[in-house]
């Protein structure tokens, strides 16, 4: 008999191990034992090295979670596995427990690698055919505008009948909302002013203009890991996509509810196809409603907007900020559970 200490964990798709503080695995979950390829009383009581021998990742992931007393995530690591189903791919997050038996907890998501790649892909595909959609009809669009701006101004300079002109600058102020409708999607494509960033005074920074805005009802937590180094980039551009981020979980949780700000390190990200050692990972997370089914897919787009009176515009210019900086934006969503993973890579040298 399977003696399972949390019964819970057997429910999860999940794949998790609990280790105690001699890193001897205590328990192995049902989703853990399909994954890799053991049987929970073959491992129970061995060591986590025995398991994964050679797995140099892995011991220094642990190392870092313990060390630091922080969860860990290490996104792609290749882990051979003694008497199960052989070589694996998997990203890993190591949290250190704080009590009961289990020191530590290790979780793995299986990644198909193939899968991965061709939808990174094609992501990037569709961004460019976006960009390059909007550039062409932003710049059709404010052409004629100005024109019918000019005449409109023209003809109210002419008209005699005074009530009249209520038409005219009707034509003169759609115009310029318009105008500035237009302004705002062209303006990410502004070249970035590179300095030194300190990831925790942009997310001060946002919290602070968030904490000005929302109602009180709204708690912004911070979850940072101190130890970060500054990173390379443009800061305004990373303060507006991490606030278009955030404002929007301030708004999906209606006056009630919890943001997070997390800051962690990340090893082996793969950033727009290219591995990186090293990347600072953000990440904003609310426990909102989540985002609405239909529009899940498509929130990145231009003019997606699930809000009365949204631009849709919001998400666009921070996946184009974050893109900027080499960076990719993913989303993870489910009712109750938002969160935005921005990954910036560290050169690799760092
Ligand atoms: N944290 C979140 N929780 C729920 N829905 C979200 C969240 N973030 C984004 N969305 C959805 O994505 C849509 C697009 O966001 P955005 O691009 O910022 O445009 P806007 O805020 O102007 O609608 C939002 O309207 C909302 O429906
Ligand atoms: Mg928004």
């Amino acid at each position: 008999m399977k003696s399972v200490p949390f019964p819970g964990l057997d429910l999860l798709a999940t794949a998790v191990l609990l280790l105690d503080q001699r890193l001897t695995l205590r328990y192995v979950n049902a989703a853990a034992e399909n994954l890799l390829g053991l049987s929970s009383k073959n491992v129970v009581g061995h060591s986590l090295s025995h398991i994964f021998p050679g797995a140099d990742e892995l011991f220094a992931a642990v190392g870092y979670a313990l060390e630091h007393e922080t969860s860990f995530t290490e996104h792609e690591m290749a882990l051979a596995v003694a008497g199960g189903h052989g070589r694996l791919l998997a990203s890993c997050t190591v949290t250190p427990a704080e009590s009961g038996p289990a020191r530590l907890v290790i979780e793995f998501h299986q990644i198909d690698q193939q899968l991965k790649i061709a939808r990174e892909e094609r992501m990037h595909l569709q961004q460019q055919a976006n960009r390059e959609l909007i550039r062409n009809l932003v710049h059709e669009i404010k052409n004629p505008l100005g024109g019918i701006r000019g005449a409109a101004q023209l003809l109210e300079h002419e008209l005699t009948k005074l009530e009249l002109r209520e038409y005219t600058q009707v034509i003169i102020k759609e115009s310029d909302r318009l105008q500035g409708l237009m302004d705002r999607l062209l303006a990410p494509h502004r070249p970035p002013q590179n300095g030194p960033i300190n990831v925790h005074e942009v997310l001060e920074r946002v919290r602070s203009l968030l904490l000005a805005e929302a109602p009180r009802g709204i708690a912004i937590r911070r979850d940072y890991d101190t130890s970060l180094p500054e990173i390379t980039g443009d800061k305004g551009q990373l303060i507006q996509a991490v606030l278009n981020i955030a404002r929007n979980s301030v708004q999906a949780l209606q006056g009630n509810g919890e943001v997070v700000l997390r800051t962690r390190i990340a090893r082996q990200a793969t950033v727009a196809k290219r591995r990186h050692r090293l990347a600072i990972q953000l990440q904003i997370i609310d426990n909102g409603p989540g985002i609405p089914e239909d529009l899940r897919e498509r929130i990145f787009y231009p003019l997606v907007s699930g809000r009365e009176g949204g631009s849709g515009l919001g998400l666009t210019i921070a996946q184009t900020f974050i893109n900027q900086q080499q960076g990719t934006i993913e989303c993870d969503s489910r009712p109750g559970h938002t969160c935005f993973t921005v990954l910036l890579p560290l050169p690799d040298e760092a």
